[in-house]
């Protein structure tokens, strides 16, 4: 597809051209086209006469499917089309929602289904389309998008707009096409790694970022040579809805993991491992999301391993690890299950950390059945032979069959694929990691269950990962006095480190250490990521639930569609 954009920040729409150059193996079949929240204004082949297409009903988030009657020669076709403000992909941000507080910003998200609401396209993973991008823009701005740039260039009749050139040669997903433009700097971290951000974010993020060369090095050692050319790191105002994204060539990030420590960046390292899992070998339906992000958390956790050490990465493992049975304990069995069956349900719906973790668990349990060398060569084979292709959940056990289990008979047979695969909640051979540090952190929570003081605690030394370890460990035991003590110590409600902070003001929100609220209100008046809004919001209601409705009135506004879709179900909100 060949795009043409225009930005119109004032009123909050993108003008846009798409060209599809089609496949077409039925020649009488009109084509159909994914939209939703779109303007479609004309429809012209490729002779530039219009082409007769009509809009179908509104399908709830899905959107409308546009069909059009194409001539039985006609190899592309041109839609006009413009953005509606309520759009699901495209947020629109005030200066005032940016670091620097002068400029506007814009982006898009397009996983799981939001594509749509941007360009006319078939959004389902299972496409694949090359693509070539003009975005015209204020001349202020920067444009970029998950493909390779060649910079601006002046607009005919204009001193104020520049037009931004962008191509992809390498067929992607739809979900994959993404767009941002704002008051943007970039500094280069190695020949083929760059940051870009806002001018007063980019200094620390490249600082922070500093290993995402090894990372890649890495990675090209373990699953096989990276196919993209660049990988840069973007990241976006604080009101970004996810951790991050892995927009081929140039990952989304949220600024939430910038801690000063690098002690966060296993998030690059898992934007990193889309890659391979998800960008290069794309899971075929959303159904066989687990694919993408269960092997996606496997590879990461062997990047942050070859990069910070196995110390390292067992910290995390056993965090994922508790996070996962907690959550297991609150999901309904249909959602626990890897082979997920979406019938009915918007994609967004069997979203949780089950095909992250469980599926990650899935892969080193392989691994130790049939040992890393073996799991490795299978791995790396995976992703070749299915590059640039989609893959489904029987594909993987086909593959399973043929390429370890033929290798070395026997060494799979204890393995239950079936349970793991279709059956809810986590079988029993999941592996279970052991960490001395962390284990260090348990034995100063019994002291603290048995009411030690928070001076009496020895903290000396900590890293990130104890800090959230002890904050998981004593949140059944913790009353109002107790976690101002631990505040008064740890000045916890200072912390510089978003995922501190964040569980920290969940237990104080919900444990009422009122000390804690401005720092709350603060946080969710600034950050739109949807991973922190969650608990946060729901610790609110639970200790005071008219509060929590009249801060989420009043920031609803600032929120990403994704993160208002779960937060207005999670209060109750009606428009
Ligand atoms: N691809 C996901 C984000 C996503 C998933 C967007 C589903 C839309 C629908 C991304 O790779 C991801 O998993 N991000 C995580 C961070 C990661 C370290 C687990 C996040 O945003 O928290
Ligand atoms: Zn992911």
């Amino acid at each position: 597809m060949d795009l043409e954009l225009e930005v119109d920040h004032g009123a909050r729409v993108l003008h846009g051209k798409v060209t599809h150059r089609l496949e077409r193996p039925d020649p009488s079949a009109p084509l159909v086209l994914d939209t939703a929240a779109l303007e479609v204004l004309e429809v012209v082949g490729e002779d530039g006469d219009p082409r007769a297409w009509s809009l179908g009903p509104e399908a709830g988030r899905e959107g409308r499917a546009l069909r059009i009657d194409l001539h039985a020669d006609d190899a592309e076709v041109t839609v006009r089309y413009r953005t509606l403000p309520t759009g699901e992909a495209v947020q629109w941000l005030e200066p005032q929602q940016t670091a620097e507080g002068t400029h506007p910003f814009v982006y898009t998200q397009g996983q799981a289904i939001l594509t749509r609401s941007w360009i006319p396209c078939q959004d389902t993973p299972g496409n694949r389309v090359t693509w070539s991008a003009w975005v015209t823009a204020p001349r202020d701005l920067r444009v970029v998008m998950s493909g390779e740039g060649t910079g601006p260039r002046p607009v005919p009749g204009s001193d104020h707009l520049l037009r931004w050139r962008h191509e992809l040669p390498l067929a992607v997903p739809p979900y994959l096409i993404a767009l941002a433009v704002g008051r943007l700097e970039r500094i280069a971290i190695s020949p083929r790694v760059a940051i870009f951000a806002e001018p007063s974010v980019v200094g620390p993020a490249a600082e922070e970022l500093a290993d995402t060369e090894a990372m890649l090095a890495a990675a090209e050692e373990l699953f096989g040579p990276y196919r993209w050319g660049r990988y840069d790191v973007l990241f976006l105002p604080p009101a970004f809805p996810y951790g991050g994204m892995e927009n081929p060539l140039l990952t989304f990030a949220t600024p939430t993991i910038l801690a000063g420590d690098r002690s966060l960046v296993a998030l690059v390292a898992h934007e990193l491992a889309h890659s391979w899992s998800g960008n290069l070998v794309t899971n075929a339906t959303w159904e066989d999301f687990w694919l993408n992000e269960g092997f996606t958390v496997y590879c990461e956790k062997r990047i942050v391993e070859a990069v910070y050490g196995d110390e390292r990465a067992r910290m995390e493992m056993a965090l994922d690890r508790t996070g996962l049975e907690e959550e297991l304990a609150e999901l309904e069995p249909w959602q626990t299950v890897l082979d997920i069956d979406l019938e009915g349900h918007h994609p967004d719906d069997g979203f949780s950390g089950v095909p992250y973790e469980k599926g990650a668990l899935l892969l080193r349990r392989i691994e130790e059945l049939v040992g890393r060398e073996l799991l490795d060569e299978f791995l790396a084979a995976w992703f070749d032979e299915h590059a640039f292709e989609s893959a489904t959940t029987s594909e993987f056990e086909a593959f399973l069959q043929e390429r370890l289990a033929s290798r070395r008979p026997g060494a799979l047979q204890q393995l239950d694929l079936e349970e793991w695969l279709r059956e809810p909640g986590l079988p029993a051979d999941a592996p279970r990691v052991t960490s001395e540090p962390l284990l260090a952190v348990d034995r100063e929570v019994s002291r603290w269950v048995a009411g030690s003081a928070a001076n009496d605690l020895r903290t000396e030394g900590w890293n990130t990962f104890q800090w959230l370890r002890f904050l998981q460990g004593i949140a059944a035991d913790a009353d109002a006095a107790r976690l101002a003590d631990l505040d008064a110590t740890y000045e916890l409600t200072r912390t510089g480190n978003a995922e501190i902070l964040a569980a920290w003001l969940a237990l104080a929100t919900r444990r009422g250490h009122a000390a804690a609220r401005p720092a709350l209100e603060a946080f969710l008046g600034r950050i739109g990521r949807r991973k922190f809004l969650v608990p946060l919001y729901r610790a609110l209601l639970e200790a005071d639930a008219e509060a929590a409705r009249a801060l989420y009135a009043r920031f609803r506004g600032q929120y990403h569609a994704v993160s208002r879709e779960t937060l207005d179900g999670l209060l109750g909100f009606e428009g």
